[in-house]
């Protein structure tokens, strides 16, 4: 769709025009939402279905049978999240989510059934099975298509692909559009009368990730340089199985295959999880992580061995069948799940920290909300209970944009969208790629699952030498580079002030709970301190 035209058409409405950033599960939910009563541009930057929510596989999280039932998923949520979970959040998400999950099956999600009843699944620190999934594990893929094809019907919403954000505009104090790069390369503007964040994660900060190329932390690194606060940027969850094969894409190995009974191992073919926590295989993810990184060094230094998962006792299930796009994967790489150990490591996975909004999407900026990963509600704490990220897009994403229809189009007078094409900066822009894969590998060294002070003063000093070489964002790949730079500092910085022990965030220096209870860190306009929320 060419945006020219686009642009004409809203411009001809008497509607408000809201602006969407993301087309995940949060901004898919959000945009529907809004659309009921705006006319809602929404940006991706590349195809709509390449987001985190695509690649989303064991499920989602979720309390269909009724108080009791829902009363244990938000224990389990508090649990996981190691005392800094914002508790009036998680009741919201565990409340609010059987409602939303059951809009999901009316407008044609298909989760798996069995006789007609839907299966559910059991992950890590989940108390009992309450997991949805879809085509086995591509629960993700199934739940954006469904909230695509409603989105395709909804003529309000207007699907921008591969258009890069670059900078938010703000005007009086108030957020009102966005600067980009248009699917030409073109800078352009996207006026309108706020902006929804729901841009995910930023995965790419670190060498090792599961995240795909576009979790570059954009919405995050834009928000924090318009002057909102970010919370709780150290706590980066690691998923503790991502694929560790020379040659291979550190894909994702569902923690549902532990869930279905897989064992971990040490090179000496032993079950170590039982050593760490009584759950064993299905403790708490931060837990599991750092127990595959321990189990993984040698004595000697730099020695390294592999860790495995171990599907091979499991009798009377068909793992291909349950397990398709896994088990697929494995194959091109000579690995069968019924007959091969697994060799796993750890890979950055999902933030939960983010741009601080509170209990309806709002953040500190006029104009400016946020849902799903690239919000912090405080609702995963310090770490994220498995398959509950799919449910947080649903849920606070349709809360955002509920409260944009209560309040935000109320208080704003519809503004046309316009748009002004600037000269494109052609100023050498460097050697990007190699600064790029020198910031990520250098995170996975100074400020990944274990860290000390020394480490991340190393990164801020290395932060600060890169910060000169920075590009103008006068292409996606500049504005990227430039996005993660600005999160690595986010997490750097806030790790460095956090000095304890807390879920995902691991400092060896400080391997204990701090004294005084578990607050949380804000950042704004480069000074940490920590809060309550409220
Ligand atoms: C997984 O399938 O293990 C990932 C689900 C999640 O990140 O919650």
């Amino acid at each position: 769709m060419a945006l020219h035209a686009t642009l004409k058409n809203v411009t001809k409405s008497v509607l408000p025009h809201w602006i969407v950033i993301g087309a995940g599960i949060a901004g898919l939910r959000a945009a529907l939402t809004l659309a009921s009563a705006a006319e809602v541009t929404l940006i991706t930057k590349e195809v709509a279905s390449e987001s985190n929510t695509h690649y989303a596989q064991g499920g989602i999280a979720v309390a269909m049978g009724g108080a009791g039932d829902v009363a244990l998923h938000e224990q389990d949520t508090i649990q996981a999240g190691d005392g800094l979970v914002f508790e009036p959040a998680a009741r919201l998400l565990v409340e609010e989510g059987p409602a939303r999950v059951t809009e999901l099956l009316a407008w044609g999600t298909n989760f798996d059934r069995e006789q007609g009843n839907l299966m559910r699944t059991r992950e890590g620190a989940h108390s009992l099975p309450r997991i949805l999934h879809a085509n086995g594990d591509a629960t993700g893929r199934e739940i954006g298509r469904a909230l695509l094809e409603r989105v395709s019907g909804e003529p309000r919403i207007h699907l921008h692909e591969r258009v890069t954000t670059c900078d938010l505009i703000v005007r009086d104090g108030r957020v009102v559009g966005v600067t980009a790069l248009d699917v030409a390369g073109q800078a352009c503007e996207f006026l309108g009368a706020g902006v929804l964040l729901a841009s995910g994660g930023a995965g790419q900060v670190y060498s090792d990730t599961t995240n795909p190329s576009v979790a570059t932390g954009d919405g995050i690194a834009m928000a924090y340089r318009a002057g909102a606060e970010v919370s709780d940027m150290e706590f980066y969850q690691f998923h503790p199985t991502a694929l560790s094969l020379p040659g291979a894409p550190r894909f994702l190995l569902s923690e549902a295959l532990r869930g279905e009974g897989a064992f971990l191992r040490n090179h000496h073919g032993e079950r170590f999880m039982e050593r760490y926590h009584p759950l064993a295989e299905l403790a708490p993810r931060d837990i599991v992580a750092r127990a595959i990184t321990r189990e993984g060094f040698g004595e000697r230094p730099g020695e390294v061995f592999s860790v495995y998962l171990d599907m091979r006792h499991i009798e009377g299930k068909d793992l291909h069948q349950r397990f398709p796009g896994i088990s697929s994967f494995l194959r091109k790489y000579g690995l069968e799940l019924e007959r091969d150990l697994v060799p796993v490591r750890p890979a950055a996975h999902y933030l939960m920290g983010g741009v601080r909004t509170d209990l309806y999407g709002r953040t500190t900026l006029p104009g400016l909300y946020a849902a799903g990963e690239v919000a912090c509600t405080g609702v995963h704490g310090a770490n994220r209970l498995a398959s509950n990220s799919l449910l947080e897009g649903l849920v606070f994403g349709a809360r955002a944009a509920e409260t944009v229809l209560q309040e935000g189009l109320r208080r704003n007078a519809p503004e046309a969208a316009t748009q002004e094409i600037a000269a494109v900066d052609q100023s050498p822009i460097g050697n990007m790629h190699a600064l790029r894969e020198r910031l990520r590998g250098q995170m996975w060294l100074h400020a990944g699952l274990l860290r000390d002070q020394a480490g991340l003063l190393a990164m801020q000093s290395e932060l600060d030498a890169m910060r000169a070489q920075l590009p103008a964002a006068t292409t996606r790949e500049a504005a990227e580079l430039r996005n993660l730079h600005t999160v690595a500092a986010l997490i750097t910085a806030s790790a460095l002030a956090r000095k304890e022990s807390r879920g995902a965030h691991a400092r060896t220096d400080f391997p204990e709970h701090g004294p005084g209870g578990a607050k949380h860190s804000r950042m704004v306009q480069g000074r940490v301190d920590f809060i309550e929320f409220a």
